[in-house]
């Protein structure tokens, strides 16, 4: 409608200038062109919940190849890669922001130096293929009809609601992925399933659709909701579900306790990571490792954490401690801290080694006549036990203790 059209000319006004200098340019393009190209997805739904929008992506109704390589002209500083078997581009920025060209027309070539086959199709059956209503909206960007919405799905009204809605009852088993984002898109912004989605999610988990998933795509999801600010509440969903005893073959002790939810804003995605994990013993914890493919900081540091918490069960000295935890992340050692069986030990620990505040190291040793070698390890780990146990407070202390040290016989 009219209305709704000015609607969103006034939420366009309102973005950033460096978006609209690129939906100006996208204009332009499609005039020149003479194509018709639209704003889809993501962005559409969040700039209708006056959500900060990211990643930009349109659809051109024609070739996108050449339409990208006609927007790249206007854009000095961006980088354009071309995915002619997907019928895709890429525009990327210095800033690292990037935007994606789709078209609705493919070229593709049946065998090397075959004519290309063309396969056309619409906006309409384009915006058919994706997963939920709220993400099936586009925006003309032509001259004429800039800023008109196009709605074929009901996109308008389930943001309206509060409703996640699929498209068609194959969608979850077209794309298991997309069970994931409906419990993520429905927490994210606080909404519900529609019945039949809902219901198609229960059928589509009990039937082990999860099993078409690949482990990497699945760790893939499970970092995005990892990363949302309520990863929380979605955790207890995937629980609730049953999705998690599915994918994982058990209900495992999982802690997504929303007690934390405060705290939990500030957590790195590796302390999130790491506290769900917290109350597992270590045999689940491998069970969990064998379905996910962990980038290579997540899985030291959950390694790391499954050692230490057996090396801590045992009786140790300050020196003993600082040695097992010096060079472990914080997040790791806040993590086991959190565990009421350490954190008397560790608290203790923490409180000691803040007073470490050591200005030698193994250069200035040199220039204080230390032999180069196995000397000069030896004597930093004394300066920082002196250090961690309170015998120093000042860098004359630190150069008494490598004197004495040097001075006396061996
Ligand atoms: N999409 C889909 N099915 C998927 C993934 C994506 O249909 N499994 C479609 C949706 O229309 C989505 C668009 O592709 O809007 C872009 O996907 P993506 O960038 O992953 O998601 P966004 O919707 O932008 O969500 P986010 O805010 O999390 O980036």
């Amino acid at each position: 409608s009219v209305a709704m059209r000015q609607d969103i000319l006034d939420l366009i006004e309102r973005l950033p200038e460096e978006i609209k200098t690129i939906l100006k340019a996208v204009r332009d393009t499609a005039e020149e062109e003479g194509c018709a190209v639209y704003l889809v997805g993501g962005f559409v739904r969040d700039l209708l919940l006056f959500f900060p929008t990211q990643d930009l992506d349109f659809v051109v109704e024609g070739s996108g190849g050449q339409f990208a390589r006609a927007l790249i002209q206007r854009m000095p500083d961006g980088k354009l890669t071309q995915h002619e078997k997907f019928g895709t581009a890429q525009i990327t920025f210095p800033d690292g922001s990037h935007l994606d060209v789709a078209s609705t027309r493919w070229e593709y070539y049946s065998f090397p130096g075959a004519l290309p086959q063309v396969e056309e199709s619409c906006l309409r059956d384009d915006l058919f293929r994706r997963d939920f209503t709220i993400n099936s909206m586009a925006i003309c960007l032509n001259t004429e009809h800039f800023g008109e919405l196009v709605d074929y799905y009901g996109g308008k009204r389930d943001l309206q609601q509060g409703k996640i809605r699929f498209l068609h009852n194959l969608s979850f088993i077209d794309d298991p992925t997309r069970m994931l984002r409906a419990i993520r898109f429905a927490e994210r912004y606080h909404f519900s399933l529609a019945k039949e989605t809902l219901e198609a999610l229960y059928t589509a988990i009990e039937s082990g659709v999860l099993a078409k998933l690949s482990v990497e795509r699945f760790t893939e999801e499970i970092l995005h909701i990892f990363k949302e600010i309520n990863y929380l509440a979605m955790g207890q969903t995937l629980i609730r579900s049953g999705l998690f005893k599915a994918w994982f073959g058990d209900d495992y002790a999982w802690n997504f306790n929303l007690e934390d939810e405060q705290d939990s804003a500030d957590w790195s995605l590796n302390t999130r990571w790491l506290i769900s994990i917290s109350d597992m013993d270590s045999p689940v914890i491998e069970k969990v490792l064998d379905r996910v493919i962990l980038n290579r900081s997540l899985r030291d540091e959950t390694m790391t954490f499954v050692s230490l918490r057996e090396s801590l069960s045992n009786p140790l000295s300050l020196n003993e401690m600082d040695a097992l935890l010096n060079k472990v992340p914080k997040e790791v050692v806040m993590v086991l801290t959190r565990d009421e069986r350490f954190s008397k030990l560790l608290t203790e620990y923490l409180e000691a080694s803040q007073k470490i505040n050591m200005s030698l190291n193994g250069k200035t040793l040199i220039q204080m006549g230390v032999k180069q070698g196995p000397e000069i390890g030896k004597i930093l780990d004394q300066v920082r036990r002196a250090w961690l146990q309170g015998r120093i407070h000042t860098l004359e202390e630190e150069k008494g203790i490598v004197r004495h040290w040097v001075d006396t016989p061996r």
